[in-house]
């Protein structure tokens, strides 16, 4: 464990590394056009929780920088190759998303893909993010969710949550985060509920928007 409450799993955090390396661009592919939408137009600086090894590096512009809430070491190192391929000012904190330690009212935007299924605590993050959004600010999302109560989806979602949760260090695929989004306070959400057509069906059902502090 290290001192932000993150247990890096010596086999595990190397494996999600290299799955993300290699995997990633195909996820991406699948999610571009949700991606294209909420992440449009980022401001010079960007906060995001849960960076993994830079998936969302090519949403910035070059020069822009990146404040960039990762507490999985074995991240780190593509992550920082990855931002130096595109230019980015990699400011790399090994923080949880629900103690960034950034200042109240200091990001003008956050954002995250594929994050809230697996942090520890998805409230307290929003939480997180509503304290560090300076007003009129936004958080951007492309999440996975939980399937329609009584679908094959969400029944294949319960089946495999123990090995999917173990493989993907804590990942549920169970969660109601467009409801907890709605809940959080935040000024205005506006989200796309949408199914992709993957290979990794539990994942498939997803969430894209933007929440304005
Ligand atoms: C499924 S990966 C997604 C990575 C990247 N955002 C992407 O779209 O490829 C989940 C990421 O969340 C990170 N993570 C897990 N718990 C976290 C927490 N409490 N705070 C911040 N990041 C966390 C993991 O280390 C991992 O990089």
């Amino acid at each position: 464990m290290t001192d932000t409450g993150f247990v890096v799993n010596r086999a595990r955090g190397p494996f999600n590394a290299t799955f993300f390396g290699l995997l990633g661009p195909y996820i991406d592919w699948n999610v571009r056009h949700r991606k294209r939408r909420v992440f449009a137009d980022l401001p010079p600086t960007v906060v995001e929780l849960g960076s993994g090894v830079g998936a969302n590096l090519r949403y910035l512009r070059p020069g822009s920088t990146l404040v960039a809430i990762e507490p999985n070491v074995p991240m780190h190192r593509r992550l920082r190759a990855a931002a130096a391929r595109r230019a980015v000012r990699l400011d790399l904190r090994d923080r949880v998303a629900e103690h960034t330690g950034l200042a109240d009212r200091s990001a003008d935007c956050v954002i995250s893909s594929l994050v809230l299924c697996t942090v520890a605590d998805p409230a307290a993050v929003l939480a997180e993010v509503r304290r560090i959004l300076r007003p009129g600010g936004t958080f951007r999302f492309v999440e996975h969710v939980a399937a329609r109560p009584g679908s094959p989806t969400r029944a294949l979602q319960r089946l495999l949550r123990r090995p999917w949760a173990w493989t993907f260090e804590g990942c549920s695929c169970e969660r109601d985060l467009a409801g907890l989004l709605r809940a959080a306070g935040f000024a205005r959400v506006d989200i796309e509920p949408y199914r992709l057509h993957s290979p990794f069906i539990t994942f498939n059902t997803q969430i894209a928007g933007i929440a304005y502090a």
